[in-house]
C-alpha cells in the first residue's frame, strides 16, 4: 500500500509478476558503462513486473545495510586480468573481508561481463557470486558469464532473473516474519524481513558525506575533463599501410595524475556526415526532442553524442529483422548461426541496417531505444608523467576501411584524427591499469610491443630514464616496413645511446621475402631471454590480443622449455607462475 505500483495485480507462480511495491536492489560494477546500462535495463524490466527497483554502483551499496536487503541483482564487468572495476573495488574489499555481515535473508543473482581474451574471464562476477553464497545468501538463478558479445546472454539472464525474483515470494513462509521469533543464534536476527514494506535500499544507510573519506575531485566517465589537444601529428610515413598518430593532450589545471601503464579514455562524438545520413533516412530534421532515460535532448544531439551508430546493437538487428521481410536477415536471425550473422554484419552500421528495407518506417524514438549508449574508448598512454609533465600522449592507429559505397572508420580514432585539431577540446579521463605497472627500479624488464603496442613501453622508458632507474630494459618492436613504420625511431635510438635501452630487437615483417615477427626475434635470443627471466626480469606484452599476444605467449613457453630444460607442461606451469607473481603482464586488445 502506498506504493506507486499498488494497483498492479499480484500474480503467482513462476513467470508471475511480483506483488506490488516489492523492493529490488540492482547494483553494478562498471568500467565502461555496459554493466550500468544493463542494470538500467534490469530496472526497467523489474518495474514492468511490479517491483520497485533501486539502481546504484556497487561502491554506493552500504554493506552494513545489505543484510536488510531481500533481493539483489549484481551486474559486474571484470577489469584487466580478473580485477574488480573501479567502482566495485571498495565494495569487494568489504565483502571479502572478515567483517562482512551474514546475508542469510538475501536472494541474489549475478550477471558477469568479461572478455575471454583476458585471463580471469568474468572473475569479478565469479568472486561476488561465490562470496554472496558463502555469507548465507540464496542464489535464485545461476550466474551467467558473458563474453564481449553480451547482448543475447544478458537479455536471457535478465528475463530469467526477474522471473526468479518474483517466484521467491512463495517461499517467504520459510523465513520468519518476526525477527524475534528466530532462534537467538541465527544471523537472521539482523535481517528485516518485511515483504510488504515499500522499497527500501541499502543506500538509505549510506554514510553521510562527513563519514566518507575525502577524495580529490575525480574526473570520470560521467564528468570527463575537457582537455586541450596540443599536438596531433602522423608518425607513420606516407607509404605506410597505416596512419599512426601521436597526440599530446594537456591536463591543464585538472589536477589529473597518472602512472605509466595507465590508459586514457576519450569520449568520442559520432561522424556528423553519418548522423546526417541517419537523420535523412528517418525523415527527421534533427531538432526533434527525444527523451532517452532521464534526459531530453534533440535527436541530432542524441545521435551525435549518446548512442552508437557505427556498430548496430543486437537489439537493433532483432528489431529490424522482426519488422522486415528481407529474407536474408530474417533467415540469419532465425537460425541462430552467430558466425554467419557476424559475417553479414561486418562493416554494416546503423544506416545499413535501416536500409536493409528501404520501405521500413522507423520513428526516432524507436531507433534510439534500440541503440547502445555511446562508449568511451581507452588508449594506452604513451607518455611518462615525470618526463612529459602536465600532458598525456596517445599513440593511435586510425581505423579506416571501405564497405559498400561509403568509407568507414573507427568511431574514436577518426574523431581524433579528422575532427580534433590542435587547440580543440576533447573529453577525457584516466582509466588506471593497476595490473600493468613498472617493477622496482633495479628489476630488469622485457617489453614486447609491435605496432601501437609500443605505447606503454615508450612511457616506461621515459619514466625509467627520468627516475634514473638502474634495471635493464629490453624492447622487442616491429611492424610492416622499417622505412615508414618505425615510429619513435629517433627517441628509441637515443635510449640506446643513453644506455637506457640495453637491448633492442626489431622485426619488420614485410621487408624480406618471408615474414619476421617479434616472437621470431625472441626465439633467436632465447638463451639470453631465459637468462633474464632467471634473473627476475618482468615480461610485458602490449598490442593485438588475438594473434600476436597468443603467438608471443606460445613462443615464451617454447623458450622456457628449450632453455630451462622443461617439458611443455612444465614450461607452461613456469609461465603461469610468472603470471601469478605479477612478472608476466599483458595489456592486449
Ligand atoms: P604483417 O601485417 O606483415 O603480417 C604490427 O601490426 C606488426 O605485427 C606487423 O608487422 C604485422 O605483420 C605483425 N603481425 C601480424 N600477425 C602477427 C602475429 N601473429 N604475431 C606477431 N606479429 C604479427
Amino acid at each position: 500500500a502506498g506504493s506507486p505500483l499498488a494497483g498492479v495485480a499480484p500474480l503467482s507462480g513462476p513467470g508471475a509478476a511480483a506483488p506490488p511495491g516489492i523492493a529490488c536492489q540492482i547494483a553494478y560494477g562498471s568500467q565502461t558503462g555496459t554493466a550500468e546500462y544493463l542494470a538500467e535495463q534490469v530496472a526497467d524490466r523489474a518495474r514492468t513486473q511490479g517491483f520497485v527497483p533501486q539502481v546504484c554502483a556497487l561502491e554506493d551499496l552500504d554493506l552494513g545495510a545489505l543484510s536488510a536487503v531481500r533481493r539483489l541483482l549484481v551486474i559486474t564487468s571484470t577489469y584487466g586480468e580478473g580485477e574488480m572495476p573501479d567502482n566495485a573495488e571498495m565494495f569487494w574489499q568489504a565483502l571479502a573481508g572478515p567483517g562482512a555481515p551474514r546475508l542469510d535473508g538475501l536472494y541474489f543473482g549475478v550477471l558477469a561481463l568479461g572478455d575471454s581474451v583476458y585471463d580471469g574471464f568474468c572473475q569479478a562476477g565469479k568472486n561476488i557470486d561465490v562470496r554472496l553464497g558463502e555469507l548465507g545468501g540464496t542464489r535464485v538463478l545461476d550466474r551467467v558469464d558473458c563474453d564481449v558479445d553480451y547482448e543475447g546472454p544478458s537479455a536471457d539472464w535478465i528475463g530469467r532473473a526477474i522471473i526468479a525474483l518474483a517466484g521467491i515470494d512463495e517461499n517467504l513462509a520459510d523465513v520468519p516474519a518476526d525477527p524475534a521469533a528466530d532462534s537467538p543464534e541465527s544471523s537472521r536476527m539482523t535481517s528485516t524481513i518485511d515483504t510488504t514494506a515499500p522499497a527500501t535500499t541499502a543506500l538509505a544507510a549510506a554514510p553521510t558525506p562527513a563519514d566518507k573519506p575525502q577524495r580529490a575531485p575525480r574526473w570520470g566517465r560521467k564528468n570527463p575533463y575537457p582537455a586541450t589537444i596540443v599536438a596531433n601529428s602522423v608518425l607513420s610515413g606516407p607509404e605506410s599501410d597505416k596512419e599512426v598518430r601521436h597526440l599530446v593532450i594537456s591536463l591543464g589545471d585538472s589536477g589529473i595524475d597518472y602512472e605509466p601503464g595507465d590508459g586514457i579514455s576519450v569520449t568520442p562524438v559520432n561522424d556528423p556526415a553519418l548522423v546526417d545520413l541517419v537523420l535523412e533516412r528517418l525523415g527527421a530534421t534533427g531538432d526533434e526532442p527525444i527523451t532517452d532515460r532521464k534526459s531530453t535532448r534533440t535527436l541530432r544531439e542524441s545521435l551525435s553524442r549518446h548512442v552508437e551508430i557505427a556498430t548496430p546493437s543486437k537489439y537493433l538487428v532483432d528489431y529490424i529483422a522482426s519488422r522486415t521481410q528481407d529474407p536474408e536477415l530474417v533467415h540469419l536471425t532465425s537460425t541462430g548461426d552467430k558466425e554467419a550473422l557476424d559475417a553479414w554484419l561486418w562493416g554494416k552500421d546503423v544506416l545499413d541496417l535501416l536500409n536493409v528495407d528501404p520501405a521500413l518506417s522507423v520513428t526516432p524514438e524507436e531507433l534510439i531505444a534500440e541503440l547502445r549508449p555511446l562508449q568511451h574508448r581507452v588508449y594506452s598512454i604513451s607518455s611518462s608523467p615525470r618526463a612529459h609533465t602536465g600532458t598525456v600522449h596517445i599513440t593511435m592507429a586510425t581505423v579506416r576501411y571501405r564497405s559498400g559505397e561509403r568509407t568507414r572508420g573507427g568511431v574514436c580514432s577518426t574523431y581524433l584524427a579528422d575532427r580534433r585539431a590542435e587547440g580543440e577540446l576533447v573529453d577525457v579521463f584516466i582509466t588506471p591499469n593497476k595490473s600493468f605497472r613498472l617493477p622496482a627500479d633495479d628489476a630488469k624488464i622485457i617489453m614486447v610491443g609491435p605496432g601501437t603496442g609500443i605505447a606503454p613501453f615508450r612511457a616506461f622508458l621515459h619514466e625509467r630514464q627520468a627516475r634514473g632507474a638502474t634495471g635493464e630494459n629490453w624492447l622487442f618492436f616491429g611492424d610492416q616496413h622499417q622505412h615508414c613504420d618505425h615510429i619513435y625511431s629517433d627517441e628509441i635510438d637515443q635510449f640506446v645511446a643513453d644506455g637506457v635501452l640495453t637491448r633492442l630487437d626489431l622485426a619488420f615483417s614485410r621487408d624480406q621475402a618471408h615474414k619476421v615477427y617479434v616472437q621470431d626475434r625472441m626465439r633467436e635470443r632465447g638463451a639470453e631471454l631465459y637468462a633474464w627471466l632467471a634473473d627476475g626480469a618482468h615480461v610485458y606484452i602490449c598490442g593485438d590480443a588475438t594473434r600476436m599476444a597468443r603467438d608471443v605467449d606460445a613462443a615464451l613457453v617454447g623458450i622456457i622449455a628449450e632453455h630451462g630444460g622443461f617439458d611443455e607442461d612444465g614450461a607452461r606451469d613456469h609461465l603461469n607462475q610468472l603470471k601469478k607473481d605479477k612478472r608476466y603482464l599483458r595489456d592486449v586488445y
